[in-house]
């Protein structure tokens, strides 16, 4: 498929778009027949879906405020071969969302797959955040989530056919983060619609699943969240596989929870994160960052010295048998 760079790529430490799926796994004719929603599909990850999903078979809708930047996707879609169209909206107001997914379906018949992937998000001290910040953030994430899921559930409700819903969400929804109160709550919120809708719609052939991943270099997100060097590098520090995500962890992830190799599948958020939320839970985790022999010598030194002593059973010896109280 021929590969374009229209993406701006305002800053160096953000990796472009990347090729589409391996044939060889991903079959072109996977989400053949498909009409893909995508929001957020304008940039970003949204536009990596939005790519992907056309290249297996799917005639893909985007969904954004910036008209211009759902252009380029769809401009990139329509190049490689595939159908896409446009439809601005923003998705905090149910109105818009209806409209824009009327549209789309005039244009590429009806939607058969949803992904809430558009999100606002900053970083402030919470006790700093007004009214209209909190609003923004959460009228996009978690009400532009419900708008969207339940304009599409409505749609299929009634078509009798079923459908499919992926949610992006993030593995701070789980622990909660400090500093990104408005968007843990929401992205919370979604990960609640998701299971609680994946029972209530099970009965109408509706599956609804989600996407936690941790960090993934983008222009969106690094702009917002990551300012320097540093804080990129302490950031890649915790994640035990040694790596930031890339787009390809998504879409792969992204590909198999929307086709039918996942029909079985449904109410589950799916961490994509290389281990990081495990890594930071856990007391000594931290330790993981520290080079292993010298943790090897540290434990040895701590070990106490009858545990090396067999005792005349050949146990070790009275004192190493019971370990110290925590
Ligand atoms: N990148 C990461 O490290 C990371 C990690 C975990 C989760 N995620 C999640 O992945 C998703 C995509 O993030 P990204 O990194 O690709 O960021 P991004 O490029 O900034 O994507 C956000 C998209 O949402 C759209 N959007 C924002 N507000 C909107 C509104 N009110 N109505 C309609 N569309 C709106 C934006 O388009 P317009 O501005 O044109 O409307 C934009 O295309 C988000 O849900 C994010 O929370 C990302």
């Amino acid at each position: 498929m021929a590969q374009s760079n229209i993406e701006p790529m305002s800053d160096e430490r953000v990796p472009g778009d990347d090729a589409p799926p391996d044939p060889e796994v991903f079959p072109a004719t996977l989400l053949e027949g498909a009409h893909v929603v995508v929001t957020g599909g304008g940039s970003g990850l949204g536009r990596s879906i939005a790519r992907r999903c056309a290249a297996v078979g799917a005639h893909v809708g985007v969904i954004g405020r910036r008209r211009g930047r759902l252009d380029e996707t769809v401009a990139l879609v329509t190049a490689a071969g595939g159908t896409a169209a446009a439809a601005s909206a923003d998705i905090k107001h149910a109105d818009a969302v209806d409209a824009a997914l009327a549209a789309l379906e005039d244009h590429n018949g009806p939607v058969t797959h949803l992904v809430n992937n558009a999100a606002g998000n900053f970083l402030a001290l919470t006790e700093t955040i007004t009214e209209r910040g909190f609003d923004a953030v959460v009228g996009t994430n978690l009400y532009g989530s419900f708008h969207a899921t339940t304009a599409c559930g409505r749609r299929w409700i009634e078509r009798g056919r079923g459908g499919t819903v992926l949610s992006i969400s993030t593995t701070y929804a789980a622990s909660g983060s400090a500093y990104l109160v408005p968007s843990a709550v929401s992205k919370a919120g979604i990960e609640a619609l998701t299971r609680s809708l994946a029972v209530e719609w099970g009965r109408h052939g509706i599956r609804l699943n989600g996407i936690a991943p941790g960090p993934i270099p983008t222009e969106g997100a690094w702009k917002r969240l990551v300012p320097d060097d540093a804080l990129e590098e302490d950031l890649r520090a915790r994640i035990p596989l040694g790596r930031f995500g890339t787009r390809d962890d998504l879409t792969h992830l992204a590909l198999f929870l929307l086709s039918d190799l996942s029909a079985y599948i449904t109410g589950q958020i799916v961490s994509m994160d290389g281990g990081e939320h495990l890594a930071t839970g856990g007391w000594f985790n931290e330790m993981a960052r520290r080079p292993k022999q010298e943790l090897a010598a540290m434990f040895a030194a701590m070990r106490p010295p009858s545990r090396d002593t067999p005792g005349p059973t050949g146990t070790p010896g009275p004192a190493g048998d019971e370990p110290d109280g925590s």
